[in-house]
């Protein structure tokens, strides 16, 4: 979803910091990404790391908009039974605290214009056994951007709750069963296909653009909150 947007943003001429974990990674990106435009640059900082993100912020300048995808949700996916805790303290790290720590970090050094947009999900509003704390940590995001929306405020603070994309976090999820699990939720939705990286991508450019949405959560999900 970050790969997508980061597209959409050079494509209308804008200029765009990539940001995660791995260098090499990002440099695969920005090389595939090049050929869109100029003006993209790569951090490499791990959000759930507050030294990493003032770091991060201070490199980068002022920034308009930013956008957090950031989730490592590896071994999150667990019947409560058999809670992992250091796999749900990584979720909640990445998705929770290290939105906090971006909006701490980037909000002083953002015009009164800009926008922060966090990414939660349909987990928060179709629950399935086994994705409990996912369930938790996508609710608990979308109260973080409510209350940051005032307290940051004239500063936009927004949540994207995607349904099913197709993406690499779905390897991990579902690794070879991946194209079956999509296949088969694509025939249950209204909108008769699985989400695509775009899609969300536009959805978070919508945020950033207008200026009268802030404490939201737009769902771009296919319909899925009614199957
Ligand atoms: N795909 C779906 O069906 C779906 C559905 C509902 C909600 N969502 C949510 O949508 C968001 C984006 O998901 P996606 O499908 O685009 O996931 P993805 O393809 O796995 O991308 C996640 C990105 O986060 C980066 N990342 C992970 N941990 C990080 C950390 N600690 N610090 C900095 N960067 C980190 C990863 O890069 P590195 O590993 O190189 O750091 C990767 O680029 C997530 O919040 C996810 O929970 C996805």
């Amino acid at each position: 979803m970050g790969y997508a947007l980061a597209a959409s943003v050079l494509a209308a001429g804008d200029r765009v910091t990539i940001v995660g974990r791995d260098a090499a990674r990002l440099a695969a990106a920005r090389k595939q990404l090049q050929a869109d435009g100029p003006g993209i640059a790569t951090a490499v900082a791990d959000v759930s790391e507050e030294s990493a993100v003032e770091r991060l912020f201070a490199g980068t300048g002022p920034v308009d908009h930013v956008v957090i995808t950031a989730v490592d949700a590896t071994g999150a996916y667990q019947h409560v039974s058999v809670l992992d805790l250091p796999a749900a303290r990584r979720l909640i790290d990445t998705k929770i605290l290290g939105a906090a720590l971006v909006a701490k970090h980037a909000a002083p050094t953002m015009p009164s214009t800009g926008s922060i947009t966090f990414t939660s999900g349909i987990a928060a509003y179709r629950p399935a056994p086994g994705g409990s704390i996912v369930a938790a940590v996508n609710g608990a995001l979308e109260s973080l951007a409510a209350a940051l929306a005032l307290e940051l405020a004239p500063l936009r603070v927004n949540v994207v709750s995607p349904g099913w994309v197709d993406t690499p976090v779905w390897d991990a999820i579902a690794g070879d069963g991946k194209a079956a699990r999509l296949g088969a939720m694509a025939d249950r939705l209204p909108a008769g296909r699985v989400g695509a990286p775009q899609d969300i991508a536009q959805a978070f450019r919508a945020l950033m653009a207008n200026g009268f949405i802030t404490g939201t959560v737009l769902h771009v999900d296919g319909g899925h909150r009614f199957i």
